[in-house]
């Protein structure tokens, strides 16, 4: 066996491996760190409700509800409050025992007015027929385990969405939650500044989300005619806060425009994974009783598969 000739100290192989990086390049060449402090803020109070951060970058805690004992939904200034809350950290969780499921549409009463939103397999619970089921032993889509903005298909998607656990699985179940302000946070600013020339095309089909939904070929023509494909940018503008965010998701973006398929396919799969950062997101595990709202303008979600034939059911509000 003839032995393969080694590399010279002066060789292009060497000169290869010794490339210098100078000290003011290291941070643009590595990935981001994230300031904190541009997410999340200080332990909050009015009254008896306390807001306080719920994880680094999405979230709050909220403390001291009782909607057994008094109607907070008549409260203004409290209703203010919370508002501003969830709109600064993306998402308020209420423990369980805050309220309970016919309660459910008071607290998201706080917030706006819920709309029902469901497919043959979502329908509404007999407790409030303004919210729909997401039920594990019902025969029913997948598209919640996909990165998204619910209805990102319509020009103005809900501002808020809520969920409330009336069943969790013993282990797993979570949803996840990512914030799409971290995420373009994270992106390099002159990759940035080109992302905010371009738009994408949104599809409530991209995934066949309709299709699975409606067997009845009346209704899913019917559902298709309601949602026909809509352009938003790719890096938007949060309404209430002025700051910029990746506004892509999996479930429901088919392309970019003005730019090739193969260059649009990269451009999206590059900013889906900046959503899927664990860096800009955490989780929520399932009790009985515990109520999510987020903001659903910048929060991109979906739920996890691990929970085997645990059973799971999720009251869903939509708030426009
Ligand atoms: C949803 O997509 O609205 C529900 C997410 C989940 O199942 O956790």
């Amino acid at each position: 066996m003839t032995a393969l000739p080694q590399a010279s100290a002066g060789s292009d192989i060497q000169a290869a491996r010794v490339l210098h990086i100078p000290e003011e390049r290291l941070d643009s060449a590595q990935a981001k760190i994230l300031s904190i402090a541009d997410y999340r803020g200080e332990r909050e109070a009015l009254d008896a409700v306390v807001v306080e951060p719920y994880s680094p970058v999405v979230g709050a805690h909220v403390r001291g509800l009782d909607f057994a004992a008094s109607a907070p939904e008549r409260d203004a200034a409290l209703a203010q409050f919370l508002h501003d809350r969830l709109v600064r950290y993306g998402f308020l969780f209420f423990a369980p025992g805050t309220v309970q499921a016919e309660d459910f549409g008071r607290l998201v009463s706080l917030f706006g007015k819920a709309r029902y939103a469901g497919t043959p397999y979502t329908p509404a619970p007999a407790e409030n027929t303004n919210v729909n089921t997401i039920d594990s032993s019902v025969k029913k889509t997948r598209m919640n385990l996909i990165w998204h903005i619910d209805q990102a298909f319509v020009p103005e998607p809900p501002r808020f969405t809520a969920l409330f656990g009336k069943a969790a699985p013993p282990t797993g179940g979570d949803t996840l939650f990512a914030n799409a302000t971290a995420a373009y946070d994270l992106l390099d600013p002159d990759f940035a500044r080109y992302l905010e020339t371009l738009t994408a095309v949104h599809d409530v089909e991209t995934q066949g989300f309709l299709t699975l939904a409606y067997q009845d070929p009346g209704a899913l023509a019917a559902q298709r005619a309601k949602y026909p494909p809509i352009e938003a940018p790719v890096i938007r503008v949060h309404p209430d806060t002025g700051r910029k965010q990746i506004f892509v998701s999996e479930l429901y973006t088919q392309r970019i425009l003005g730019v090739p398929r193969t260059v649009s396919d990269h451009l999206l799969q590059i900013l889906f994974d900046y959503v899927k950062s664990p860096d800009v997101q955490t989780r929520v595990a399932w009790q009985e009783g515990a109520a999510v709202i987020w903001d659903n303008r910048v929060v991109q979600h979906r739920g996890v598969a691990d929970y085997g034939d645990g059973l799971r059911v999720l009251h869903r509000a939509i708030v426009q």
